[in-house]
């Protein structure tokens, strides 16, 4: 008996895969799976109810841990790809993985998704699926179905939709973020209305006494809350319901998909806004300047590869491996103050802190063997080669415009 496992969310894409898998690409058995990486319970009532409705096996995988851990790893690269925290994009492989095991454990013969052929999802699943030896499947992309079809088919077969497949907009939500798409807010004119926001108040309505919200970071990794020792998935949670209040973490952007795509997207992400916050502002206390920017560059791939799904790739290990070099001396506390949509930091302190008080300060003398004297002789050099590069062109521009080999040498000469 032949079987395919097909990552099912009881939406009108997947349901419509269930029949589509068998009588399409032959398959005798179609077995759901769904995996918890923080959506909201009723997408599981959801997917319960209308595998129920198929007949299908489904099995639930819980991958809320893991998932938290590599949004934390997202936080110590300090990831954003365009302003996007990424919530969605680090799902993927997470979710793909839960599947493949679950597809191997069960014998099945082919994997499926039901992403369509314009996105990101269809990479981000294919690029973990297509290291095993199953067949992958994507009848929605494959078999070049559209909506209107998908919506006959299922009246025709009496499939379990619901009328108009829970509202106008997409939502795709996580631990880690809300993203919110599709009908008119693909317009990048169209001013979103209020209420496609569930985690974050009106930033002008939101709780309006400004709250400081300090963050623990044991080595780069949030530990606690205002001193409170959290695990990642509550401190998490925590941080969503409570800076979302203050309308903090919400983004609207013109995306760049990994198919070349423009696509206007919104977001809303307040723990991920907090955290990385805060961490950032950790990091500029503890790193050594070299540091700081040197790690930009890692940051901008490590959010590149994660945006393409790819943060089981070696390149993302190597990456990772120079995170956490950087991140054992980011350890101590930040603070946020969250107010009207915005978070800022506040203030930072650890026992890493490459700060001295007495050497920044005006009122000491030498310090560390250095006098304030010393720093002439650095102040004659600085911007040394700026002037003379200046002085160079200003003396061509004056003379005739032929440039000769002598001149040139000439004038160098002078200088030295
Ligand atoms: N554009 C984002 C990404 O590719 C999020 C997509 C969210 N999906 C949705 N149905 N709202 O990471």
């Amino acid at each position: 008996m032949s079987r395919v496992a097909l990552a099912f969310s009881g939406g009108l894409d997947t349901t419509v895969c269930v029949p589509l898998l068998e009588e399409e690409y032959g398959y005798d058995e179609v077995i759901g799976v769904t995996v918890d990486v923080g959506q909201p319970e009723s997408e599981f009532e959801e997917a319960e109810e209308t595998a129920d409705a198929l007949g299908l096996d489904l099995h639930v995988v819980d991958a809320k841990e893991e998932f938290a851990d590599l949004c934390l790893d997202a936080v110590a690269a300090n990831a954003t790809y365009q302003g996007y925290p990424l919530g969605t994009a680090l799902a993927r492989p997470v979710i793909a993985e839960a599947i493949l095991e679950v597809a191997e454990q069960e014998d099945c013969e082919g994997i499926a998704h039901g992403c369509t052929g314009k996105g990101n999802d269809q990479l981000r699943f294919e690029a973990v699926w297509r290291g095993s030896d199953l067949e992958v499947i994507a009848p929605v992309r494959e078999l070049g179905l559209t909506r209107e079809w998908e919506i006959e088919f299922a009246d025709e077969r009496d499939l379990p939709v619901e009328a108009g497949d829970g509202g106008i907009w997409s939502i795709d939500q996580n631990l880690w973020s809300r993203a919110i798409e599709g009908g008119e807010l693909e317009h990048p004119n169209y001013v979103p209305p209020e209420d496609i926001y569930q985690w974050t108040e009106e930033p002008a309505e939101g709780a309006d006494d400004p709250e400081l919200i300090e963050i623990e970071f044991e080595q780069g990794v949030p530990v606690a809350v205002d001193g409170e020792a959290m695990e990642p998935v509550a401190l998490i949670e925590h941080l969503n319901q409570y800076a979302g209040q203050y309308g903090v973490g919400r983004t609207d952007v013109m995306e760049d998909r990994m198919l070349g795509l423009k696509v206007r997207e919104n977001y809303e992400h307040p723990a991920a806004t907090v955290l990385l916050t805060a961490h950032q502002a950790l990091e500029d206390l503890v790193l050594t300047k070299e540091e700081r920017s040197f790690k930009k560059g890692i940051e901008q791939e490590w959010a590149e590869k994660a945006y393409e799904g790819l943060v089981f790739a070696p390149l993302v290990d190597a990456l990772d491996a120079f995170v956490a070099e950087t991140q054992d001396v980011v350890t101590g506390t930040a603070t946020v103050k969250v107010q009207g949509g915005s978070c800022r930091a506040v203030a930072r302190d650890s026992e890493y802190a490459v700060y001295s008080e007495e050497m920044a300060s005006f009122n000491t003398e030498d310090v560390a063997g250095i006098a304030q004297e010393d720093a002439t002789g650095v102040a004659k050099y600085h911007g040394l080669q700026e002037r003379l590069a200046n002085s160079v062109k200003a003396g061509l521009e004056d003379s005739s415009p032929a440039i000769t080999d002598g001149g040139e040498s000439e004038n160098a000469e002078d200088e030295e």
